[in-house]
């Protein structure tokens, strides 16, 4: 959607990374996207908001927005590292054991967003950074706050309090995001901390197989894609049957993970960061 440009702080000397919406020098004209510009800029002004209420060594940090003649600029911290992507397929103990810590680490900068109310909702093996700062999740351009029924009418913040009388929190949300990486009811416009889970899973099954666990032709058909919602997760490619194999154990996680009803999926975040440490410990 945007541009990334690498830059510097010329006050603090600090490398920062610019994301933009138009290539440099451009006049605004050129822009292929179907995306409508003031959409792509509500984005950007999300992304900053949510990042800038959020401090955690796993989650990317946003310094500055500005506008730069008829641009909008997002100062992000610079990252040195590579997507998970690169990992895809890895069969290297070494490879999956980095891998899996790395969604380890990411379970526990998404609980921390979860804690304070938002979901990413466009998670995916692109958008987790492996740098020489440690994990960092990027592109919250997507992300939402959770709010209770009662204060979506309302419009007002997630609030603990509300947490405690009234759970589960939902957020109804425009389907937006990559659809092969998004949850039956977040396909419904539905979103929750438990479409974060679903998503980790289906990146953590992908970056371990080296593939999704749906058909290319099916990972961008949102028809296909709710049939195939509806098949049990035993028809899955076996990861016991890898070679060499996963354990037991991580599978029937990833497995629960992937679950269409979100009720079987593990409850936290905090719980995966857990048990995903404890299993690449044991490898
Ligand atoms: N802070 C950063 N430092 C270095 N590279 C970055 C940074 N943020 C993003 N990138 C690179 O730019 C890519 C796109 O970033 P991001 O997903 O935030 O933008 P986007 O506009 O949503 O792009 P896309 O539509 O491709 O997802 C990332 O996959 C990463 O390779
Ligand atoms: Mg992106």
């Amino acid at each position: 959607m945007g541009y990334i440009y690498e830059g510097e702080d010329v006050k603090t000397g600090r490398r920062v990374a610019i994301k933009t919406l138009l290539p440099h020098g451009s006049k605004g004209h050129e822009s292929k996207s179907s995306i409508p510009q003031d959409r792509k800029e509500g984005n950007l002004r999300n992304e900053y908001e949510i990042l800038r209420h959020l401090r955690h060594p796993s989650i990317i940090k946003a310094f500055e927005l500005f506008r730069f003649r008829n641009d909008l600029c997002l100062v992000l911290e610079y990252l040195d590292g590579r997507g998970l992507d690169a990992w895809k397929g890895t069969t290297e103990p070494d490879g999956r054991r980095t891998a899996i810590l790395a969604f380890a680490e990411t379970a526990r900068g998404l609980s921390a967003v979860h804690e304070l109310g938002y979901v990413h909702t466009d998670l995916k093996p692109g958008h987790i950074i492996l740098s020489s700062g440690g994990i960092k999740v990027i592109d919250f351009g997507l992300a939402c706050t959770i709010t209770t029924d009662s204060s979506r009418s309302g419009g007002s913040r997630f609030s603990w309090r509300k947490l405690f009388r009234r759970a589960p929190e939902r957020r109804q949300v425009s389907v937006r995001g990559t659809t092969a990486y998004m949850s039956p009811e977040h396909l419904q416009g539905d979103v929750d901390p438990q479409s974060d889970i679903y998503s980790l899973g289906i990146s953590l099954y992908e970056i371990l197989v080296g593939e999704k666990p749906m058909p290319v032709l099916v990972e961008t058909d949102n028809k296909f894609l709710a049939e195939w919602h509806k098949k049990p997760r035993s028809k899955l490619v076996q990861l016991s049957q890898l070679n060499p194999p996963i354990p037991r154990e991580l599978e029937m996680l990833i497995y629960s993970c992937c679950e269409s009803k979100k009720q079987y999926r593990p409850r936290t975040m905090a719980y995966l960061t857990q048990a995903l440490t404890k299993i690449a410990d044991n490898l």
